[in-house]
Order: structure tokens, then sequence, then C-alpha cells
């Protein structure tokens, strides 16, 4: 099979789940109604706009890798989505990245306000948590605490939130601690795609093992075609402002490293992360295939 068209393959899926999920996630989120409303239009806002929903895919697809039931899995996926779009509107804030642009619209602030924009990320995060922790998610309780603890570990202090603070302290000349702070405001996000249909799969030892590995590389990956995109690409494909990162004086691994030196570690870590998938053989040529797809995305 050329690359071409596995390229091809992994976009059309993704834009199949892409569909599906937004859909179950404009059933799940509150509907816009009381004198509260406005917060739940804008969580919709937040949510329901056109982001590509690869954290929701990596779940997906790796959950029907074990068998995983539909049902479950887009319950998972939904979750995973309220946080990364709590996350984002949050990120977007004028304290934080004070962007207008997002996914192709104004960012919520904008659309709506800074205090809405605020209670609306509040609101999407505590929607992940009802998500998953609702009996329709799975039927075992002791499960669904384990899918709430996995996905409050990867959005908090140790995970995305962490990632956040150390970008907004500033970073400079440190690759060490960049690679922190990548790996915990987008990796950790990422690899709890991954572990949260293992967990429903029950898949365990050598076989979790080797799939985090994975996971945390394709993080790392996805954090620094991001900082390239800033670097390189156009925000009317991206949908986003870019230059922003050099802009404000912020590390990433593209402004301390370069351009061509940021793209030789994106190769190196291809290959390493490819790596990790041997134990699953052809079963895995899909994920094998999704490393390629997010090193060439262009938005
Ligand atoms: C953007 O995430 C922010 C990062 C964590 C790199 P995505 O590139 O996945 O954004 P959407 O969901 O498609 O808008
Ligand atoms: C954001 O990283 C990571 C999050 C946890 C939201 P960026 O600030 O680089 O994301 P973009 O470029 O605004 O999407
Ligand atoms: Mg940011
Ligand atoms: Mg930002
Ligand atoms: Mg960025």
């Amino acid at each position: 099979m050329s690359p071409g068209f596995v390229q091809v393959d992994v976009s059309r899926r993704l834009s199949q789940v892409a569909d599906l999920v937004t859909v179950a996630l404009d059933e799940l989120l509150p509907r816009a109604d009381g004198p509260e409303s406005r917060v739940m239009e804008a969580m919709r806002y937040g949510a329901l706009g056109p982001g590509k929903r690869l954290r929701a895919f990596f779940a997906i697809e790796t959950g029907r890798l074990f068998g995983v039931a539909e049902r479950s899995l887009l319950r998972i996926a939904c979750a995973l989505e309220c946080v990364h779009a709590y996350s984002l509107v949050h990120d977007d804030l004028p304290c934080m990245d004070d962007d207008d642009m997002r996914r192709g619209r104004p960012t919520a602030h904008i659309a709506y306000d800074e205090v809405t924009a605020v209670l609306a990320g509040d609101a999407l995060q505590a929607s992940a948590f009802e998500i998953l922790a609702h009996p329709d998610t799975h039927d075992d309780g002791g499960v669904r605490a384990d899918l709430v603890l996995k996905l409050a570990q990867a959005s908090g202090a140790r995970g995305m939130v962490g990632g956040q603070m150390i970008d907004v302290l500033g970073v400079r000349d440190d690759l060490e601690l960049v690679a922190r702070m990548e790996r915990l405001k987008t990796g950790a996000l990422i690899v709890c795609a991954f572990e949260l249909p293992l967990i429903l799969a029950r898949v365990r030892d050598q076989q979790r093992n080797a799939l985090m590995a994975f996971a945390r590389d394709l993080g790392l990956i996805y954090q620094i075609v991001d900082d390239l995109l800033d670097a390189e690409g156009a925000a009317e494909s991206l949908g986003k402002a870019v230059g922003k990162d050099a802009a404000a004086g912020k590390a990433n691994f593209v402004t301390l490293l370069g351009v061509e030196a940021a793209r030789a570690r994106l190769n190196l870590l291809s290959d390493q992360t490819k790596a990790h998938l041997e134990p699953f053989g052809d079963g895995a040529e899909f994920l094998r295939a999704t490393v390629d797809f997010v090193i060439e995305r262009r938005n």
C-alpha cells in the first residue's frame, strides 16, 4: 500500500469519526435552557466547532482494535473532547494566549465575553466527568471510576494544567523543561486518549505498556507539529493565528532548535514511535499510518 493511500484512508476515517463524535457531543452537552442558558450556548460553541477530533479518533480507533463497544467508545471520546475544548477556550483567553481566532471562528471570549468563556470552560470540564461517571459509559462502577481517575490525572496539575502553568511562566533555553511542558500540556491528554479505551478493553501488561509508550511519543510529535505550524503554517488553513509563539517570546522545540532541527527530531521520533507497535504486527497498520498523518497534517 502506498503511503499516499494510507494517508487518504486515515483522513477519511478521521472525518467519519469526527462526524459521529460531533453528533454524540451535541446529544450529551446540556441544551441551552433557563436563565443560565448563556453558559450552555458558550459550551456548545466551544465544543461543537469544527475541531479535528483527533483525541476522540485515537480513543475510538484504539478501542476498536480491541473490540470495545461503540457506545462506550463514543462516550469516552466525548469526555476527552470536552476537556480538550475547555483547555482551548481557556488557552485563548486574554490572560493566557490572547487569541481571537480558533477553528476558523472568533474565540469563545470574543463571541461571548470573558466571564462567559471562563464559566463555559469550567462547565465543559465538569461535563467530561459527568459523561464518564454515568452508568451508560460502562456497567461496572469500578471501571468508570478508573476512567475518571485517569482523565483527572491527565487534565490536572500534573497533566495539561501543569503544562499550561510552565507555558505561561515562560521557559528560556531549557530543552528539558520545554519537553516537560509539551509532554504535560498536550501529551498527557493524548496519552489519556489511548489509555481510556485500554481500561475498557481491560488490556494490561506488555500490550498496554507498548501502546502507552507509543502514545507518549505521538503526543510529543503532536505538539512539535503544532509548534512547526505556528512557525510555518497559514492562518487560513489552521483556523487560528500563526507566528504567535515567536512573537510572544515563547520557547518551544521550534523556537529553541529551529525549523530544520525540529523536523529532524520529528523524523527520528517517527521511527521510534512506530517501533513501539511491533508487538501488534499488521493489526496496528492503521496506528502506524496515523503517525505519518499527524506529522504531515497541515491544520
Ligand atoms: C490544538 O489542538 C492545541 C494543542 C493542544 C496542540 P488541536 O490541533 O487538536 O485542535 P482542534 O481540536 O483540531 O481544534
Ligand atoms: C495549547 O497549546 C495546549 C492546550 C492545553 C490548550 P497552544 O497554545 O500552542 O495551542 P494553540 O496553538 O493555541 O492551539
Ligand atoms: Mg497556549
Ligand atoms: Mg494557544
Ligand atoms: Mg500552538
